[in-house]
């Protein structure tokens, strides 16, 4: 009979291990630690920087498969959500595992935007960014002072503790947002308006004038509100990483959610639609694209909005937002670039380098093209992302709380520095001598 488990030889030693599976392809790498050469012998253990192998944690969250292009949270398609739901339910869904009912969303709508507005204090923090600050940046500054602003929070394994920072981080996140673009711009700041949805109470505190009530336009409202449940959560992710990791330290939520979003902040992760319209930009027409894709071959630069570390196949968020550009083009106008996209996603899907490589069009690949239509400055767009995925943020993080798995996160490294040096005084050391392999080193 078939049996959970894999034998291993060490042919150091000619011993064999029997090593337990679980989950149907988990093993636990602590069970190598049992490999030794010796008793004084360390153990051996897996090597994955970026953990491109490795399992962090076991979670209910979100689900992707992605040979086959799939996404879910908590079991729904990203497809059926997109398409019938919207943001605050799905926020509702990814925290608490179920979608509510009627009775619970209202309760949570009303708690959300009970928690819209900040401490005044926040407003003069902002104001004290230089005129010219990036949004994000201003973002991942202002979220970590609200640590400073509840230390009620510090008590991360109080449940009702965590229930009310989730309420006021997804509350707030998006004022903070607001705020940072209008700083950027040098208008005043827009108080929330409750009676909005979510998302259009965002594009007022972005976009009202002199307007005695903002209304939003309600296909840019859904649209946006659609591209928030897209980016809600993505599993493990490089944010959710450290959000868990930092978190891991048992940390309060917002220094917590101030680590997420600085690692959403770079141009691999949610940087990368601003990069997409930069590079569609410096591309410019139609008739300059397979030049550019021949510059991509070469090795030379990355085709930025393609490629996955987990999706093989095409990005089903992709697929999604594509269509929405068009519904999207007739409220605001079309955006010329989206030539300059399709022509790049023909050509990259029809050529042996990327279908070889299993590159395909992800999710940021046409995000900054709406964005950009419903007129946001590029800098932005790292912030849009932010909004949306609080909730799986602080999902990721309450899960981890909760988990008596859960450690302080501490990866080993395979040490490879110099073995055992002596101190010398100042003036009697030796001029430093650079080996080849060691002028990488320097930094
Ligand atoms: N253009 C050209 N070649 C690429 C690209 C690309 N965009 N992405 C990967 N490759 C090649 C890469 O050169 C390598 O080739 P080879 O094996 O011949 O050396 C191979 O594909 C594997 O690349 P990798 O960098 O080892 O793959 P990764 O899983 O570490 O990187 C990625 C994933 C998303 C960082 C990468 O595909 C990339 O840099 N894409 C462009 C940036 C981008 O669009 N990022 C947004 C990601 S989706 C939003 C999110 O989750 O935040």
């Amino acid at each position: 009979m078939a049996q959970n488990t894999l034998t291993i030889t060490d042919n150091r030693t000619g011993k064999h291990y029997e090593v337990p599976i679980e989950e149907g392809n988990v093993i636990r790498a602590t069970h190598l630690r049992d490999i030794k050469t010796s008793s004084e012998d360390f153990g051996l253990m897996s090597y994955d920087p970026a953990f491109t192998n490795t399992a962090s944690c076991k979670s209910k969250i979100t689900f992707i498969d992605g040979d086959k292009g799939i996404l879910r949270y908590r079991g729904y398609p990203i497809e059926e959500l997109a398409e019938k739901s919207n943001y605050l339910e799905v926020a509702y869904l990814i925290i608490k595992g179920e979608l509510p009912n009627v009775e619970h969303f209202q309760a949570w709508e009303q708690n959300i935007k009970t928690h819209t507005m900040v401490h005044e204090n926040i407003r003069n923090f902002m104001n004290g960014f230089r005129y010219d600050a990036h949004p994000m940046g201003m973002l991942v500054g202002t979220v970590g002072a609200m640590s400073t602003f509840y230390p009620d929070a510090k008590d991360i394994f109080d449940l009702e503790s965590r229930r009310l920072q989730t309420r006021r981080l997804i509350g707030k996140m998006p004022t903070l947002a607001a705020w940072a673009f209008r700083h950027s711009l040098g208008l005043p700041y827009v108080y929330p308006d409750d009676e909005l949805t979510y998302a259009g109470n965002f594009l007022s505190m972005l976009f009202k004038m002199t307007e005695i009530k903002y209304k939003p336009n309600p296909a840019l409202e859904r649209a946006l509100d659609v591209l928030f449940v897209l980016h809600a959560d993505h599993e493990q992710n490089c944010s959710a990483n450290a959000m868990r990791s930092v978190g891991s330290s048992q940390v309060d939520p917002y220094a917590a959610v101030a680590g997420a979003t600085a690692a959403l902040y770079g141009p691999l992760h949610g940087g990368a639609n601003e990069a997409v319209i930069r590079m569609l930009m410096e591309i410019g027409s139609v008739k300059n694209v397979p030049d550019f894709i021949k510059t991509v071959k070469s090795g030379s630069r990355r085709l930025m909005g393609f490629g996955h570390r987990i999706y093989k196949s095409y990005d089903p968020r992709a697929k999604i937002v594509k269509r929405m550009a068009y519904e999207v083009f007739e409220a605001t106008g079309r955006n010329p670039l989206i030539d300059v996209a399709m022509e790049l996603e023909k050509i990259a899907l029809a050529d042996d380098y990327f279908v070889s490589h299993k590159l395909y069009p992800n999710v940021d690949f046409y995000t900054g093209i709406i964005y950009q239509a419903m007129g946001f400055p590029m800098t932005m767009f790292p912030v849009l992302f932010a909004i949306a995925r609080t909730s799986g943020w602080m999902a990721q993080w309450a899960e981890m709380v909760r988990d008596p798995e859960a450690k302080i996160a501490r990866p080993r490294q395979v040490y490879f520095g110099e073995v055992l040096r002596h101190w010398g005084p100042i003036d009697s050391r030796p001029e430093p001598t650079m080996r080849e392999d060691q002028v990488s080193d320097r930094i």
